[in-house]
């Protein structure tokens, strides 16, 4: 807990939402039964449910009982963590309610002792976004020039935005009431640990890192696969789709940390530099050359589920090929595949090795070589496994592919923090290394607006639910790079 200050408060704009009941709430009870939150802190909510008090803290009790008891090994003491939690009835949109919220940040503090720290968390639509921030401003709770002393800062939620001007848009008002520093735009992918391995795996290791590059490896594949469908989120993939809803954030953040240099240091804005410049040597899509570089697919019965236009041509698949152009990558394809309702629940990324020059072991008899790879498990196995070639035992001389494999549950007991827990801690301390910076975010908008746009009029080709998505999608390994 060094450095962490002593005192302050989070307020929480859309406190019934699922994503507070489901993941903030509970990670939050648990940092303070773990005792990494100080003595002098407290959470107020903010929405229109009309709760008092009182009726709030037992919502929250009730609801992450309901959906998160795991999380809750001792009632009283989440009883007396309930006890810190405050609500602000308000319409975000409109003025009033952030007067009182101004007023009840003071009195929950004692009124001498002023606004203090503020951490906001914006667990809201991203159209809701502007008025909020335009509001806080108004209250005099914005992030700079405040009459309140005390420091600020605002976690915003993705989607952050919905195309690159929208993105702008948002990150320009932001900017207007907060500086970047206070600005923490929040991928929870970036608070995995499997995630945060692949930078310590790359960077920490002295017989990988060598061999990463154009030279030594044929292709790179990074899959985020879901055995479930859109989980009664009609109305908002119907707005998103899985370019927006997935690639865009968590893909391309995972490309980057498998992509980018090793930083000058440890410090948050030289690895966001690293990610930044990986980001601006993805190759846009283009229309020209969008049939051989991106498959987009629709689960079927994706059309019946609810808050679903029977015609949506909303994608729920996609099967992507990028290119890096830069010194270490050029002409490596780093293939994407994305998508709901596919055969089992999977994020992983292959590294996949050129086969040495000559081959004299063919494998069972054959000519061929299955090349190295290293595959590093993201969920739900959080795994490094290295395939290598060896001698099958016999008379003969030919090889079988084997692995070898690093599992983090069987090597170490202790749990590690769940991306929320992480994401919220880092927060509170002031580091925005696994929070993504206004450079990164835009231009993974400009590619994710480059498919869509050299796709515009392509209509999903449709998959069976619990296929790996639709025939089409391999064509993007026949591709010349
Ligand atoms: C969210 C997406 O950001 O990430 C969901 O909106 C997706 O569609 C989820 O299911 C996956 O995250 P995790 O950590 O639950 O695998």
């Amino acid at each position: 807990m060094s450095g962490r200050p002593d005192n302050f408060t989070i307020v929480i704009f859309g406190a019934g939402s699922d994503l507070a009941t489901r993941k903030l709430f509970p990670s939050i009870y648990q940092l303070f039964r773990w005792g990494h939150l100080p003595e002098e802190w407290r959470l107020i909510g903010v929405g229109r449910a009309g709760h008092t008090h009182e009726r709030f803290r037992r919502y929250v009790f009730d609801r992450v009982m309901e959906l998160s008891p795991d999380s809750v090994d001792d009632r009283q003491h989440f009883e007396r963590f309930c006890e810190r939690l405050f609500y602000v009835n308000a319409e975000l949109d409109r003025p009033e309610g952030y007067t009182v919220l101004h007023g009840e940040i003071m009195r929950t503090r004692g009124a001498e002792a002023g606004c203090g720290n503020l951490l906001f968390y914006l667990s809201t639509p991203p159209s809701l976004a502007p008025a909020i921030v335009g509001n806080l401003v108004l209250a005099g709770l914005g992030g700079r020039g405040q009459a309140c002393p005390g420091w600020r800062k605002i976690i915003v939620e993705k989607p952050f935005g919905h195309d690159l001007q929208s993105a702008r848009e948002l990150n320009s008002l932001l900017e207007e009431a907060f500086d970047e520093h206070q600005i923490y735009r929040i991928d929870h992918y970036l608070g995995k640990e499997p995630v945060q391995n692949i930078m310590v795996f790359r960077f920490s290791n002295g017989m990988f890192e060598p061999l990463w590059n154009r030279q030594y490896i044929a292709q790179v594949q990074i899959t985020i696969a879901e055995e479930f469908g859109i989980r009664g989120r009609g109305a908002y993939y119907e707005e998103a789709g899985l370019l927006r809803d997935i690639v865009q954030n968590h893909g391309l953040q995972l490309l980057a940390a498998v992509a980018m240099e090793p930083p000058v240091e440890l410090s948050p804005d030289a690895i966001r530099d690293e990610k930044s410049k990986v980001l601006r040597s993805i190759r846009l899509f283009d229309r020209e050359t969008a049939h051989g570089s991106a498959v987009l697919g629709q689960y079927d019965g994706y059309r019946e589920e609810k808050g679903v236009a029977q015609d949506s041509n909303v994608e729920t698949f996609a099967s992507l090929r990028f290119m890096v152009d830069n010194w270490r990558w050029s002409g490596v394809p780093f293939f994407m595949k994305a998508g709901k309702s596919l055969g089992r629940t999977v994020t992983e990324i292959v590294i996949t090795f050129r086969c040495p020059p000559q081959n004299f072991y063919g494998e069972r008899g054959t000519a061929a070589c299955t090349p190295n790879q290293v595959i590093l498990g993201i969920q739900p196995e959080e795994t490094v496994a290295i395939r290598f070639g060896t001698k099958r035992p016999g008379e003969e001389m030919v090889t079988d592919p084997v692995f070898m494999k690093f599992d983090y549950h069987e090597s170490f007991a202790e749990e590690g923090l769940t991306p929320y827990h992480r994401l919220l801690l880092d927060a509170v301390d002031g580091n925005q290394m696994n929070f993504i910076r206004r450079d990164s975010l835009e231009r993974s908008w400009s590619i994710v607006d480059s498919i869509r746009e050299s796709l515009a009029g392509t209509i999903p080709d449709s998959y069976p639910v619990h296929s790996w998505g639709p025939d089409s999608a391999g064509r993007i390994y026949e591709t010349p790079g």
